[in-house]
Protein backbone atom coordinates (compact mmCIF):
# COMPACT_ATOMS: atom_id res chain seq x y z
CA UNK A 1 0.00 0.00 0.00
CA UNK A 2 1.54 3.64 -1.28
CA UNK A 3 0.77 6.65 0.84
CA UNK A 4 1.03 9.94 -1.13
CA UNK A 5 1.95 13.05 0.65
CA UNK A 6 3.45 16.02 -0.27
CA UNK A 7 6.96 17.04 0.13
CA UNK A 8 8.64 17.74 4.20
CA UNK A 9 11.77 19.69 5.01
CA UNK A 10 13.40 16.30 6.01
CA UNK A 11 12.90 14.60 2.89
CA UNK A 12 15.80 15.54 0.46
CA UNK A 13 18.10 12.88 1.65
CA UNK A 14 15.61 10.36 0.56
CA UNK A 15 15.33 11.49 -2.70
CA UNK A 16 18.81 11.96 -3.43
CA UNK A 17 19.29 8.62 -2.79
CA UNK A 18 16.30 7.77 -4.88
CA UNK A 19 17.85 10.32 -7.56
CA UNK A 20 21.16 8.05 -7.59
CA UNK A 21 19.75 5.01 -7.58
CA UNK A 22 17.06 5.40 -10.65
CA UNK A 23 18.16 8.75 -12.49
CA UNK A 24 20.26 7.37 -15.57
CA UNK A 25 23.98 8.17 -15.64
CA UNK A 26 23.99 9.93 -19.28
CA UNK A 27 23.30 13.91 -19.69
CA UNK A 28 22.22 14.38 -16.07
CA UNK A 29 24.74 15.17 -12.23
CA UNK A 30 24.91 11.85 -10.80
CA UNK A 31 25.93 10.89 -8.07
CA UNK A 32 23.63 14.07 -6.80
CA UNK A 33 24.83 15.17 -3.38
CA UNK A 34 21.68 17.23 -1.05
CA UNK A 35 22.62 20.59 -0.86
CA UNK A 36 22.64 20.21 -5.09
CA UNK A 37 18.96 19.49 -5.37
CA UNK A 38 18.15 22.31 -2.91
CA UNK A 39 19.78 24.83 -5.40
CA UNK A 40 17.94 23.41 -8.26
CA UNK A 41 14.73 22.08 -7.40
CA UNK A 42 13.61 23.08 -3.61
CA UNK A 43 15.34 26.31 -3.23
CA UNK A 44 13.79 28.26 -6.63
CA UNK A 45 10.77 30.58 -7.14
CA UNK A 46 8.36 28.21 -8.93
CA UNK A 47 8.93 25.47 -6.20
CA UNK A 48 5.77 24.67 -4.28
CA UNK A 49 5.77 22.08 -1.52
CA UNK A 50 2.17 20.79 -2.38
CA UNK A 51 3.85 20.39 -6.05
CA UNK A 52 6.76 17.73 -5.00
CA UNK A 53 4.62 14.54 -4.29
CA UNK A 54 6.33 11.48 -2.32
CA UNK A 55 5.38 7.71 -1.94
CA UNK A 56 5.69 6.25 0.99
CA UNK A 57 5.94 2.22 2.09
CA UNK A 58 6.32 1.27 5.06
CA UNK A 59 7.54 4.63 6.31
CA UNK A 60 10.04 4.52 3.58
CA UNK A 61 9.90 6.82 0.28
CA UNK A 62 10.13 5.04 -3.10
CA UNK A 63 9.52 7.70 -5.17
CA UNK A 64 8.63 11.22 -5.78
CA UNK A 65 7.27 13.20 -8.38
CA UNK A 66 7.47 17.09 -8.86
CA UNK A 67 5.47 19.41 -10.91
CA UNK A 68 5.45 22.80 -11.19
CA UNK A 69 4.84 26.30 -14.11
CA UNK A 70 6.97 28.38 -16.54
CA UNK A 71 7.56 31.76 -16.68
CA UNK A 72 5.10 34.15 -18.39
CA UNK A 73 6.12 34.66 -21.41
CA UNK A 74 7.75 36.93 -22.96
CA UNK A 75 10.67 36.97 -20.66
CA UNK A 76 11.86 40.31 -21.81
CA UNK A 77 8.55 42.29 -21.15
CA UNK A 78 7.15 40.83 -17.86
CA UNK A 79 8.54 41.65 -14.60
CA UNK A 80 10.59 39.38 -13.01
CA UNK A 81 8.88 36.00 -11.24
CA UNK A 82 5.97 36.06 -12.55
CA UNK A 83 5.04 32.33 -13.47
CA UNK A 84 2.34 31.42 -16.27
CA UNK A 85 -0.37 29.13 -14.96
CA UNK A 86 -2.02 27.77 -18.03
CA UNK A 87 0.19 25.33 -18.82
CA UNK A 88 1.89 22.58 -16.42
CA UNK A 89 4.84 19.92 -16.56
CA UNK A 90 5.60 17.28 -14.44
CA UNK A 91 9.12 18.07 -14.69
CA UNK A 92 10.26 14.84 -12.80
CA UNK A 93 9.58 11.21 -12.04
CA UNK A 94 11.47 8.83 -9.85
CA UNK A 95 10.64 5.84 -8.71
CA UNK A 96 12.64 2.92 -6.84
CA UNK A 97 14.02 0.61 -9.66
CA UNK A 98 11.90 -2.59 -9.37
CA UNK A 99 9.11 -0.78 -7.85
CA UNK A 100 7.49 0.63 -10.87
CA UNK A 101 4.38 -1.17 -10.57
CA UNK A 102 0.77 -0.45 -11.08
CA UNK A 103 0.32 1.70 -8.37
CA UNK A 104 3.14 3.75 -7.52
CA UNK A 105 4.00 5.66 -10.91
CA UNK A 106 -0.17 6.26 -11.74
CA UNK A 107 -0.32 7.34 -7.99
CA UNK A 108 2.54 9.94 -8.45
CA UNK A 109 1.30 10.89 -11.80
CA UNK A 110 -2.12 11.61 -10.83
CA UNK A 111 -1.35 13.48 -7.78
CA UNK A 112 0.83 15.91 -10.11
CA UNK A 113 -1.79 16.65 -12.40
CA UNK A 114 -4.42 17.05 -9.80
CA UNK A 115 -1.66 19.47 -7.93
CA UNK A 116 -1.41 21.51 -11.61
CA UNK A 117 -4.97 21.86 -12.38
CA UNK A 118 -5.71 22.86 -8.68
CA UNK A 119 -3.36 25.68 -9.65
CA UNK A 120 -5.19 26.70 -12.76
CA UNK A 121 -3.57 24.55 -15.55
CA UNK A 122 -5.43 23.82 -18.62
CA UNK A 123 -2.80 21.79 -20.45
CA UNK A 124 -0.37 19.28 -18.88
CA UNK A 125 3.02 18.57 -20.05
CA UNK A 126 5.63 16.22 -19.12
CA UNK A 127 9.58 17.38 -19.14
CA UNK A 128 11.19 20.20 -18.56
CA UNK A 129 11.54 22.35 -22.03
CA UNK A 130 11.75 25.94 -21.91
CA UNK A 131 9.68 27.36 -21.10
CA UNK A 132 8.58 24.27 -19.04
CA UNK A 133 11.75 23.76 -17.23
CA UNK A 134 11.05 25.15 -14.00
CA UNK A 135 13.39 22.81 -11.82
CA UNK A 136 16.29 20.23 -12.45
CA UNK A 137 18.68 22.44 -15.29
CA UNK A 138 21.59 22.18 -14.56
CA UNK A 139 21.47 18.44 -13.29
CA UNK A 140 18.83 17.03 -15.76
CA UNK A 141 18.75 17.07 -19.47
CA UNK A 142 22.40 17.84 -20.07
CA UNK A 143 23.15 21.90 -21.56
CA UNK A 144 19.82 23.10 -21.28
CA UNK A 145 17.54 21.00 -19.37
CA UNK A 146 14.86 19.34 -22.50
CA UNK A 147 12.29 16.56 -22.24
CA UNK A 148 12.62 13.48 -20.52
CA UNK A 149 15.96 11.51 -21.04
CA UNK A 150 15.60 8.38 -23.43
CA UNK A 151 17.69 6.18 -20.55
CA UNK A 152 14.71 7.51 -18.33
CA UNK A 153 12.95 4.84 -19.10
CA UNK A 154 10.66 4.34 -15.67
CA UNK A 155 8.95 8.08 -16.59
CA UNK A 156 8.59 7.31 -20.64
CA UNK A 157 6.71 4.13 -19.55
CA UNK A 158 4.58 5.45 -17.03
CA UNK A 159 3.59 8.44 -19.33
CA UNK A 160 2.66 6.05 -21.90
CA UNK A 161 0.56 3.77 -20.20
CA UNK A 162 -1.23 6.93 -18.36
CA UNK A 163 -1.67 8.13 -21.83
CA UNK A 164 0.41 11.04 -22.57
CA UNK A 165 1.61 11.99 -26.01
CA UNK A 166 5.18 12.83 -27.59
CA UNK A 167 5.10 16.57 -28.94
CA UNK A 168 8.38 17.18 -29.37
CA UNK A 169 11.80 15.93 -29.52
CA UNK A 170 15.51 16.98 -28.56
CA UNK A 171 18.73 16.20 -29.48
CA UNK A 172 21.66 16.32 -27.10
CA UNK A 173 25.21 16.44 -28.71
CA UNK A 174 28.50 15.94 -27.62
CA UNK A 175 31.90 17.22 -28.93
CA UNK A 176 35.00 15.15 -27.54
CA UNK A 177 37.80 17.77 -27.28
CA UNK A 178 40.41 14.96 -27.57
CA UNK A 179 39.18 14.74 -31.35
CA UNK A 180 41.49 16.71 -33.90
CA UNK A 181 40.39 20.02 -34.68
CA UNK A 182 37.81 20.00 -37.76
CA UNK A 183 39.37 22.47 -40.27
CA UNK A 184 36.85 25.46 -41.92
CA UNK A 185 38.49 26.87 -45.14
CA UNK A 186 36.17 29.40 -44.61
CA UNK A 187 38.04 30.48 -40.99
CA UNK A 188 40.91 32.49 -41.82
CA UNK A 189 38.98 34.91 -44.40
CA UNK A 190 36.42 35.25 -41.19
CA UNK A 191 39.15 35.68 -38.80
CA UNK A 192 40.24 39.05 -41.15
CA UNK A 193 36.96 40.44 -41.04
CA UNK A 194 35.70 39.67 -37.09
CA UNK A 195 37.07 39.46 -34.37
CA UNK A 196 35.61 36.71 -30.89
CA UNK A 197 35.02 38.38 -27.29
CA UNK A 198 34.73 36.09 -24.34
CA UNK A 199 32.73 37.35 -21.23
CA UNK A 200 33.51 35.91 -18.10
CA UNK A 201 31.46 36.08 -15.42
CA UNK A 202 29.00 37.01 -17.40
CA UNK A 203 25.29 37.77 -16.41
CA UNK A 204 22.55 35.09 -17.25
CA UNK A 205 20.42 36.17 -20.27
CA UNK A 206 17.13 37.04 -17.50
CA UNK A 207 15.92 35.56 -14.32
CA UNK A 208 14.58 32.32 -15.59
CA UNK A 209 18.25 31.40 -16.98
CA UNK A 210 19.99 32.81 -13.53
CA UNK A 211 17.19 30.40 -11.68
CA UNK A 212 18.53 27.33 -14.08
CA UNK A 213 22.43 28.13 -14.48
CA UNK A 214 23.12 31.62 -12.70
CA UNK A 215 24.90 29.82 -9.80
CA UNK A 216 27.60 28.58 -12.14
CA UNK A 217 30.53 30.24 -14.02
CA UNK A 218 29.15 31.51 -17.37
CA UNK A 219 30.85 33.09 -20.31
CA UNK A 220 29.40 34.98 -23.00
CA UNK A 221 30.65 34.42 -26.62
CA UNK A 222 30.40 37.70 -29.11
CA UNK A 223 31.61 37.85 -32.86
CA UNK A 224 31.53 41.36 -33.98
CA UNK A 225 32.25 43.01 -37.11
CA UNK A 226 35.45 44.05 -36.90
CA UNK A 227 35.10 46.72 -38.80
CA UNK A 228 31.99 48.30 -37.00
CA UNK A 229 31.64 46.70 -33.99
CA UNK A 230 28.11 45.55 -34.66
CA UNK A 231 27.34 41.70 -33.43
CA UNK A 232 27.24 38.98 -36.21
CA UNK A 233 26.45 35.95 -33.58
CA UNK A 234 26.51 35.46 -29.85
CA UNK A 235 26.38 32.21 -27.73
CA UNK A 236 26.75 31.49 -23.88
CA UNK A 237 28.98 28.77 -22.15
CA UNK A 238 28.31 27.27 -18.41
CA UNK A 239 30.78 24.88 -16.65
CA UNK A 240 28.84 21.62 -16.29
CA UNK A 241 29.81 21.15 -12.17
CA UNK A 242 28.31 17.81 -11.72
CA UNK A 243 27.85 15.68 -15.06
CA UNK A 244 31.59 14.87 -15.16
CA UNK A 245 31.41 12.50 -11.93
CA UNK A 246 30.58 9.66 -13.60
CA UNK A 247 33.12 9.32 -16.08
CA UNK A 248 35.66 12.32 -14.58
CA UNK A 249 35.54 14.08 -17.59
CA UNK A 250 34.77 18.18 -17.77
CA UNK A 251 32.24 19.61 -19.77
CA UNK A 252 30.60 22.56 -21.05
CA UNK A 253 27.45 23.70 -22.11
CA UNK A 254 26.99 25.94 -25.35
CA UNK A 255 23.62 27.59 -25.21
CA UNK A 256 21.88 30.59 -26.51
CA UNK A 257 23.61 30.24 -30.16
CA UNK A 258 21.74 32.59 -32.62
CA UNK A 259 23.65 34.23 -35.50
CA UNK A 260 21.94 37.85 -36.67
CA UNK A 261 19.41 36.71 -39.05
CA UNK A 262 20.82 38.62 -41.92
CA UNK A 263 24.61 37.33 -41.08
CA UNK A 264 23.11 33.30 -41.76
CA UNK A 265 24.65 31.17 -43.79
CA UNK A 266 28.09 32.72 -44.45
CA UNK A 267 29.96 30.76 -42.08
CA UNK A 268 29.88 32.98 -38.97
CA UNK A 269 28.16 30.19 -36.39
CA UNK A 270 30.23 27.60 -37.16
CA UNK A 271 33.52 30.15 -36.69
CA UNK A 272 31.93 31.19 -33.59
CA UNK A 273 31.18 27.58 -32.08
CA UNK A 274 34.83 26.29 -33.60
CA UNK A 275 36.58 29.58 -31.65
CA UNK A 276 34.52 28.35 -28.29
CA UNK A 277 35.86 24.90 -28.84
CA UNK A 278 39.23 26.18 -29.28
CA UNK A 279 39.45 28.26 -26.45
CA UNK A 280 37.51 25.02 -24.59
CA UNK A 281 40.46 22.76 -25.41
CA UNK A 282 43.14 25.44 -24.30
CA UNK A 283 41.28 25.65 -20.90
CA UNK A 284 41.79 22.25 -21.01
CA UNK A 285 37.92 20.84 -21.10
CA UNK A 286 37.13 17.24 -22.35
CA UNK A 287 33.63 18.08 -23.68
CA UNK A 288 31.28 20.20 -24.96
CA UNK A 289 27.70 19.87 -25.01
CA UNK A 290 24.97 21.25 -26.82
CA UNK A 291 21.51 20.56 -27.38
CA UNK A 292 18.97 21.28 -30.23
CA UNK A 293 15.37 20.05 -31.55
CA UNK A 294 14.99 17.60 -33.63
CA UNK A 295 13.88 19.83 -36.33
CA UNK A 296 16.62 22.31 -36.28
CA UNK A 297 18.14 20.93 -39.54
CA UNK A 298 21.02 23.99 -39.66
CA UNK A 299 21.78 23.73 -36.24
CA UNK A 300 22.29 19.81 -36.55
CA UNK A 301 24.14 20.69 -39.34
CA UNK A 302 26.21 23.08 -37.77
CA UNK A 303 27.29 21.07 -35.24
CA UNK A 304 28.20 17.65 -37.11
CA UNK A 305 30.60 19.98 -39.31
CA UNK A 306 32.30 20.74 -35.81
CA UNK A 307 32.77 16.66 -35.16
CA UNK A 308 29.34 16.58 -32.24
CA UNK A 309 27.85 13.91 -32.09
CA UNK A 310 24.44 12.85 -30.61
CA UNK A 311 24.73 10.83 -27.29
CA UNK A 312 21.37 11.62 -25.97
CA UNK A 313 17.25 12.17 -26.95
CA UNK A 314 14.89 13.49 -24.81
CA UNK A 315 11.14 13.65 -25.24
CA UNK A 316 8.23 16.68 -24.22
CA UNK A 317 4.92 14.89 -23.68
CA UNK A 318 1.25 16.28 -23.50
CA UNK A 319 -1.43 14.78 -21.84
CA UNK A 320 -4.54 14.72 -24.41
C1 LIG B 1 21.77 27.55 -36.56
C2 LIG B 1 22.55 28.83 -36.85
C3 LIG B 1 23.29 29.24 -35.57
C4 LIG B 1 23.55 28.55 -37.98
O1 LIG B 1 24.40 29.67 -38.12
P1 LIG B 1 24.97 30.11 -39.56
O2 LIG B 1 25.99 31.16 -39.35
O3 LIG B 1 23.85 30.45 -40.45
O4 LIG B 1 25.63 28.75 -40.05
P2 LIG B 1 26.94 28.61 -40.94
O5 LIG B 1 26.86 29.54 -42.10
O6 LIG B 1 28.13 28.75 -40.06
O7 LIG B 1 26.81 27.11 -41.48
C5 LIG B 1 27.65 26.04 -41.08
C6 LIG B 1 27.06 24.75 -41.60
O8 LIG B 1 25.80 24.52 -40.93
C7 LIG B 1 24.87 24.03 -41.90
N1 LIG B 1 23.76 24.99 -42.06
C8 LIG B 1 23.68 26.23 -41.56
N2 LIG B 1 22.49 26.79 -41.90
C9 LIG B 1 21.82 25.88 -42.62
C10 LIG B 1 20.55 25.87 -43.22
N3 LIG B 1 19.72 26.91 -43.15
N4 LIG B 1 20.17 24.73 -43.85
C11 LIG B 1 20.97 23.66 -43.90
N5 LIG B 1 22.23 23.61 -43.36
C12 LIG B 1 22.64 24.72 -42.72
C13 LIG B 1 25.62 23.81 -43.18
O9 LIG B 1 26.14 22.51 -43.13
C14 LIG B 1 26.70 24.82 -43.07
O10 LIG B 1 27.84 24.51 -43.83
P3 LIG B 1 27.91 25.01 -45.37
O11 LIG B 1 27.54 26.47 -45.38
O12 LIG B 1 29.35 24.76 -45.73
O13 LIG B 1 26.94 24.19 -46.11
C15 LIG B 1 21.60 29.98 -37.32
O14 LIG B 1 20.80 29.47 -38.36
C16 LIG B 1 20.71 30.53 -36.24
O15 LIG B 1 21.09 31.49 -35.52
N6 LIG B 1 19.50 29.96 -36.09
C17 LIG B 1 18.53 30.43 -35.11
C18 LIG B 1 18.95 30.06 -33.67
C19 LIG B 1 19.26 28.59 -33.55
O16 LIG B 1 18.55 27.74 -34.07
N7 LIG B 1 20.31 28.32 -32.75
C20 LIG B 1 20.74 26.98 -32.49
C21 LIG B 1 20.08 26.53 -31.27
S1 LIG B 1 20.86 25.13 -30.63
Amino acid sequence: MTRFRPFRNSDPPALVRLWNQAIPPSATARPLRVHELDTHAFGVVPFEAPGLIVGERNGRIVGFVHAGFGPELALASIPPFQLGFELGTIAMLVVEPGLDDQELAPGLLAAAEHYLRARGAKVVYAGGLFPLNPFYWGLYGGSEGSGVLSGHESFHRALIDRGYQPVSSTVLLEADLSNPEPRDPRAALIRRQTQVEFLEDALPANWWENLGVGHCPLTAARLLNKSDGSPLAHASIWDMQGFDREDGRSRIGLINLEVVPDYRRKGFGRFLVSEILRRARANLVGLVEVQTAASNQPALALYASLGFVPIEHSTLYRLP
